[in-house]
């Protein structure tokens, strides 16, 4: 039986800036609002470079707005086979952009090891660290996942044409990904899928034909698209977009 498809919050601003304070507004009343319900928000940061602005706005905003932030615990979605200060380490990007300046307890703060030596045991002490922080039964429950989309709809480090794709029971993953010819180590959808929140902030040209699909109804096409597989069963689905990225839609920028 296929999951009935979660209706998307799909918002279109003008600008990548735009959407990326659209995302960072949205992102912390997610905060709030899971802190006011439950005394704390447990979200999940995405990697890549769309992010990085987001999370610099968050730190510029971080000491004139009311987030709870001592109240928040940080994950990632997905990591590098990197150490956690290398450059490409989307541990480091969200260190330097954001949790160096936001007063969130260090040890709130939990890295994915996509470098450790023995990565299944690492992949599978990470979603236990998990399932001992977050509540949910059988499956730990996310306020807050943040993702982006690659131009081929790979999202976390969920790739096309990877078994990680078709991952039922493990939470969290570490596999070889072909087209990079690298290890990542990723959230598997049972995870991501029993999200509160999941909030993708996609921007640019190369994802439009991407975009287009996952916000399309061609099933066939829909299989290849690993973002379009991301499919909240109570949660809240939300995408944020600039006019390039939905270029191939019929979808107009918010008023401005
Ligand atoms: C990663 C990310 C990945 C990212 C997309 C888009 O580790 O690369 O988690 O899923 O969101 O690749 O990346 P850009 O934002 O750089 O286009």
């Amino acid at each position: 039986m296929t999951a009935k498809r979660a209706t998307a919050e799909v918002i279109v601003m003008s600008s990548a800036e735009q959407a990326t304070d659209e995302a960072a507004a949205l992102f912390k009343q997610a905060i709030c609002h899971a802190v006011a319900d439950r005394r704390v928000c447990n979200l999940a940061l995405a990697g890549g470079t769309t992010p990085h602005d987001l999370y610099q706005k968050l730190a510029d905003d971080v000491y004139d707005c009311d987030v709870p932030w001592a109240s928040v615990n940080v994950f990632f979605g997905d990591e590098r086979d990197v150490p956690h200060d290398h450059v490409d380490s989307n541990y480091h990007t969200a260190q330097r952009a954001l949790l160096d300046h936001a007063p969130i307890p260090p040890e709130q703060i939990n890295p994915m090891p996509a470098d450790a030596e023995d990565l299944a045991a690492a992949a599978a002490e990470y979603e236990q660290i998990i399932r001992q922080i977050l509540p949910g039964e059988p499956i730990p429950q996310f306020d807050l996942i943040l993702l982006g989309m690659g131009g081929d709809g790979h999202t976390a480090s969920l790739f096309p044409r990877t078994d990680a794709l078709s991952e039922s029971r493990k939470l969290v993953v570490s596999h070889h990904v072909p087209v990079l010819g690298r290890n990542r180590m990723t959230f598997t959808y049972p995870l991501i899928n029993a999200v509160r929140h999941v909030m993708f902030l996609i921007t640019g040209e190369d994802k439009a034909d991407a975009v287009a699909v996952v916000l399309g109804d061609d099933k066939r096409a829909r299989k290849q698209i690993p973002a379009a597989q991301v499919n909240p069963t109570d949660g809240k689905l939300t995408i944020v977009l600039d006019v390039a990225a939905a270029r191939k839609t019929d979808l107009k920028p918010a008023a401005e």
